[in-house]
């Protein structure tokens, strides 16, 4: 089976790539290399020994799209091709909404024309926005989101259900990320954004390799057991895992429209993460507490339950796995 994966040498499409040709899956990718370089193609067939098609290219161009579909026969895509990051959005929300949504809409419509119709979207925790509960479950409504990154994410959720309910022989799978950290346990593939991060492990993988002076622990007044956020922290290859087991329940089931949270069920605090980083790395990491950031939740992770029921997915890696494998492609990739 030929599955297309938009994205698919960025830190989560690549590790899916992974799991995906291990499983004997054919891959094809597309990528600008937006947010990502162009040896990771060679990195992914250096870990799996396997070929993978490659065409650079901007999904939000439709004859490239074409052009795709044209010159192999795709039985599905996944698609991660997509700008994420939440602080850029909100100085630039015309060039989110234009690439995340148009990428999209380009690729469904190219799609139905040749009448491919299994669909699994890279979707986010983000679209619950503030909940009453900090336990999120795929039946709660999406709420008002507080960037323009989110709000691309709950619009993309929004057309994909309105185009499985003009026509419901789509199969479309929507999976609701909540904090992907780690690497695969090579070192050769991990989360390495341009530029400063704002995320926390790759923020935290900077300071270790001292590329960064200092981590700044946003806010230590949290109503929380040591004041400090929490998250449900997810590996990203249990992440990859989770985009197979969506793809094969997809195959074996009727097309509809699927919702699934992919997380650990648990939350871990920034504290717990940043000690645990310590613990198992054998470092002291460089680390100051400051000011809240605005926006952040004091806390959210997921209701796991429903992946598990029903996609049989559940995660296997600890919070330990995620530093030490993290840790790993950091040092890793300052040596190359
Ligand atoms: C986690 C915690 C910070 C950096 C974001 C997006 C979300 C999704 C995942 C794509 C928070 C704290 C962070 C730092 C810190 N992305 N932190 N110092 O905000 O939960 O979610 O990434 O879908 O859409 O919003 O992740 O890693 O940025 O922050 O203290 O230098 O770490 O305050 O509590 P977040 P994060």
């Amino acid at each position: 089976m030929k599955i297309l994966v938009t994205g698919g040498t960025g830190y989560i499409g690549s590790h899916t790539c992974v799991e995906l040709l291990n499983e004997g899956y054919e891959v094809v990718i597309v990528d600008n290399f937006s947010n990502s370089k162009p040896e990771v193609t060679e990195k992914i067939k250096k870990i799996t020994n396997k070929d993978i098609k490659f065409y650079k290219g901007d999904v939000c161009s439709r004859e490239l799209i074409e052009k795709i579909f044209n010159e192999n026969e795709i039985d599905g895509v996944i698609h991660f091709a997509g700008y994420k990051a939440v602080g850029e959005s909100v100085k630039k929300p015309l060039m989110y909404y234009q690439n995340n949504l148009e990428s999209t809409i380009n690729l469904l419509d190219v799609m139905q024309n040749h009448n491919c119709k299994t669909f699994i979207f890279s979707s986010s925790a983000t679209v619950y926005g503030i909940q009453d509960t900090p336990k999120y479950v795929e039946t709660m409504e999406r709420r008002k989101q507080s960037n323009p990154y989110g709000r691309t994410k709950s619009m993309i959720e929004q057309i994909l259900e309105d185009l499985y309910t003009s026509d419901n022989s789509w199969n479309i799978t929507l999976l609701r990320y909540f904090n992907p950290v780690g690497s695969h346990e090579s070192g050769l593939l991990g989360d390495d954004p341009s530029g400063i991060p704002n995320n926390l492990m790759p923020y935290i993988l900077r300071v270790s390799t001292h590329q960064l002076e200092k981590l700044t622990i946003f806010g230590r007044d949290y109503e929380t057991p040591d004041g400090t956020c929490i998250r449900d922290y997810i590996h990203v290859v249990d992440l990859a895992k989770g985009h197979l087991k969506a793809l094969k329940h997809a195959k074996e089931n009727p097309s509809n429209l699927y919702i699934y949270n992919l997380g650990s069920g648990k939350g871990i605090s920034v504290q717990e993460m940043v000690d645990t980083f310590e613990k198992v790395n054998n470092l002291k990491l460089n680390y100051v507490y400051g000011e809240r950031r605005a926006g952040d939740l004091p806390e959210y992770y997921a209701d796991a339950n429903k992946a598990l029921k029903e996609l049989n997915w559940k995660t296997e890696k600890t919070l330990e796995d995620m530093c030490k494998d993290s840790y790993n492609f950091a040092i890793n990739s300052k040596s190359e």
